[in-house]
């Protein structure tokens, strides 16, 4: 295994304290910290070069241009996308996923339709589709999880029927770590009916796993850049380019159309038709650098790090009497999501925090999942290609200190 423990040196924020404590930053789920060449990157564009972008007759606008679809097509080779018109850029992964309710839904579903989600999805998977149910009447199906965090595969089976016509399933789960069979998912429904389509969350996958959209043969896939090293404002949706042909534009505005008269307006082709006004350019570049420092670093050798540590944190958590781990599934990313006894998760939390460490704590914009575990939240702790063992000894020295403080 590749050692990447010196990739760390590239997080300035690593090396700085957090109440006088070095800081244990676990809370990469949440949001990643940014290495050097991506803010590089930002503050290179903002000191020279910049300007709008497929507007302008002028060379650093022309420039610029290039380099902004250049991103798009590093993103459809990152993710092994056929083509670049297949890559939409939004605001984050919670726009990519209203933009396939919106665009797509609104155009294909009608009353009766059914669309089928997880019991674990995030709050971005479950919400577009109420506000569609809400105002046409489809019907949202749930695949119930089972107790270790794994998909009911079975119960799966069953919720299938001549009125799906869509499966929303988040790749990884961003409360417990588990990492959802999608090819199971998309082989059975596919074998089922051909024409449902499935749309991916991956929010968490695209972070510690290698995408390769043409093997898993989705419809849809939705992540953001800022869990991904890149800054916030940047999201991504992935469409097979036939499918984003029939879907009507999401907002309306500038840069989208072909013609607009006060009786008709035209549309450009995908994706330029989902992308009304400005885009975030200055983030379309940051994303571009970090998606070139992972790649640099082998998408391999940070799961097989995070893998690692991941390890060595359960057992370490392990030893804490009255710890209760959720999300033990065999196939799990770096997540680590946690009771204690009957401690207030908000108590622990703050003792962490005087302790250096970076968690988050709570529902994790997951409700119906905590409900189901019968629980208000977790602690939740979530490493990046930059975590190390030192974090997660730090985790427990202040775990084992808030225990005592609070118990
Ligand atoms: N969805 C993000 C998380 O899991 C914000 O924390």
């Amino acid at each position: 295994m590749t050692d990447i423990s010196p990739y760390r040196n590239d997080f300035p924020v690593l090396a700085t304290k957090m109440n006088g404590k070095p800081l244990a930053f676990l809370d990469s789920g949440a949001s990643a910290q940014k290495p050097q060449s991506v803010i590089d990157a930002m503050n290179a564009l903002q000191t020279g070069g910049y300007s709008n972008i497929h507007r302008g007759l002028y060379r650093i606008s022309q420039d610029l241009t290039s380099d902004f679809e250049a991103v798009r097509a590093k993103i459809a080779n990152f993710i092994g996308a056929n083509s670049d018109k297949e890559i939409i850029f939004t605001r984050n992964a919670t726009e990519s996923m209203n933009l396939i309710a919106h665009s797509w839904g609104r155009k294909h579903l009608k009353e009766g339709d059914e669309v089928i989600i997880t019991e674990m999805e995030h709050h971005a998977n479950i919400v577009p589709w109420q506000l569609l149910r809400d105002e046409i009447g489809i019907v949202i199906k749930v695949i119930p999880v089972l107790d270790d965090g794994t998909l009911d595969y079975d119960a799966f089976e069953t919720l299938l029927s001549t009125k799906t016509k869509l499966i929303g399933v988040v790749h990884i789960s961003n409360a417990l770590g588990t990492v959802n069979n999608i090819k199971k998912i998309i082989g059975l429904s596919r074998e089922f009916n051909p024409e449902i389509k499935v749309a991916i969350d991956g929010t968490q996958s695209i972070v510690h796993s290698l995408i390769n959209i043409k093997e898993l043969d989705c419809d849809f896939f939705a992540f953001t850049g800022h869990k991904l090293y890149g800054p916030t404002g940047i999201g991504v949706l992935y469409g097979k380019y036939e499918i984003l042909e029939t879907m009507t534009p999401y907002q309306g505005g500038g840069d989208m159309i072909e013609r607009v008269t006060f009786d008709k307006t035209t549309y450009k082709e995908p994706p330029y038709r989902f992308e009304a006004g400005t885009p975030a350019i200055t983030e379309v570049i940051g994303l571009g650098a970090a998606i070139d420092y992972v790649q640099n670093i082998g998408m391999h050798n940070i799961h097989a790090h995070e893998q690692e540590l991941l390890a060595y944190g359960t057992e370490k958590l392990a030893s804490i009497e009255g710890l209760k781990l959720y999300g033990t599934a065999p196939e799990k990313a770096a997540i680590l999501s946690f009771t204690i006894d009957d401690l207030h998760i908000s108590d622990v939390a703050m003792i962490l925090d005087q302790c250096g460490v970076a968690v988050r704590t709570g529902h994790h914009c997951c409700m119906p999942l905590l409900q189901r575990f019968g629980i208000e939240g977790t602690i939740r702790a979530s490493m990046g290609l930059y975590s190390n063992k030192t974090d997660l000894d730090q985790l427990y020295d202040a775990l084992v200190k808030a225990k005592e403080m609070l118990i």
